[in-house]
């Protein structure tokens, strides 16, 4: 049966490339901070997004547990939207293991936040709410549908976090999508923020990790928290190999990805039962509804993973699909027409 997996891009394989040289890495234990591969690829992430230092740790998800764990304390506030990764789909470990409250934001139908509404909801002074410390920002914005924030939005938050002496972290899992989207340097996306996190596993190609930037204190801190999570993963050579490649082969390629998106998204937006919302769709993201009388999202996608199109049903009504390295335009073709056949047979 032919498969087309558009669930994440987090299904990518290796490339040949990769494959090769993870088996020609050279090795030693991270643990000890002598492994040569890893040491390079942290320079080099830092390098390329613009900050002192990085770590390499085994997933997006560690990496903002950390980056949380450094700048606030249990019983603090961060601030993020409503829809952010951090508060919907971590299984709610910001609360069980970081101590802070998540005050969410409200957003618009692009996953923006008011930035006169952030910078009110912030509270140092009173008593009975939890002092703010943090804001989060995601960039870009997975359950929005992959939407940007500009440069310009992303340093005026810098601008309030400083002028409240808060710490501003980016939850950049996808932010070279962005700066590629945008036609920007990734540096413009993250130069201002205290933090980043990035994704090697999504659209990057690599089998394993995210990397966390920041300040020689931050990383300092956070190797520490990396340890108390059991995130040491020892001989990471054989990964952070695929991670060089991934920085210098695999970032100018999503523009391909996201012109795969918005060819898929004006295809399904013609399939009777689909509405999409065509502005969201910015990288290489299709939030999307689908309701018939007689079909529901969930029966929909149930339905066609049977005929082998793989599609994330997120909740109620709305789903998800994703372009990768690992999807040409016959692929979505082909799951357009399965997608009709699908809808045609009720
Ligand atoms: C915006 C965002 N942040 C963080 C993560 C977590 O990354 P990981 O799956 O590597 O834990 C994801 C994963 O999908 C994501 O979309």
């Amino acid at each position: 049966m032919r498969i087309v997996d558009l669930r994440s891009d987090t299904v990518t394989r290796p490339t040949l490339k990769m494959r090769q040289a993870m088996k020609d890495a050279e090795v030693g234990d991270d643990g000890f901070g002598d492994d040569p591969a890893t040491n390079r690829f942290e320079k080099m992430a830092a390098d390329c997004v613009g900050k002192e230092d990085a770590l390499f740790v085994p997933s997006g998800t560690m990496g903002n547990l950390i980056a949380i764990m450094v700048h606030a304390k249990p019983g603090e506030g961060l601030i993020c939207d409503k829809f952010a990764h951090i508060n919907t789909l971590v299984a709610g470990n910001t609360a069980a293991l970081t101590g802070t409250t998540i005050c969410p934001l409200e957003v618009d139908e692009s996953g923006h936040f008011d930035l006169n509404e952030l910078e009110s909801n912030i509270n140092l002074d009173n008593i009975h709410f939890p002092r703010t410390s943090l804001i989060v920002l995601e960039n870009s914005n997975n359950l929005a549908g992959g939407t940007v924030v500009t440069p310009e939005d992303t340093s005026e938050i810098s601008r309030i976090a400083k002028r409240h002496n808060l710490r501003f972290h980016l939850d950049g899992a996808r932010v070279f999508n962005s700066a590629i989207a945008q036609g920007v340097d990734v540096v413009e996306l993250t130069g201002n923020c205290d933090s980043v996190m990035f994704c090697l596993s999504k659209g990057l190609a690599s089998p394993v990790g995210s990397i966390i930037a920041g300040t020689k204190t931050f990383i300092k801190e956070a190797r520490r928290i990396r340890k108390m999570l059991g995130g040491v993963m020892r001989q990471t050579g054989i990964l952070a190999a695929c991670g060089i490649i991934s920085l210098e082969e695999m970032i100018d390629r999503l523009a391909e990805d996201h012109d795969n998106a918005r060819y898929l998204a004006k295809g399904i937006e013609g399939i009777d039962g689909f509405s999409i919302n065509l502005k969201t769709v910015q990288t290489n993201i299709i939030c999307f509804k689908f309701e018939l009388p007689k079909l529901g999202c969930k029966e929909f996608v149930d339905k066609v993973a049977k005929k082998g199109i793989y599609v994330v049903h997120l909740y109620k009504d709305f789903g998800r699909m994703v372009t990768h390295k690992d999807l040409n335009k016959s692929d979505l073709d082909y799951a357009m027409e399965v997608f009709k056949n699908t809808v045609s047979e009720q």
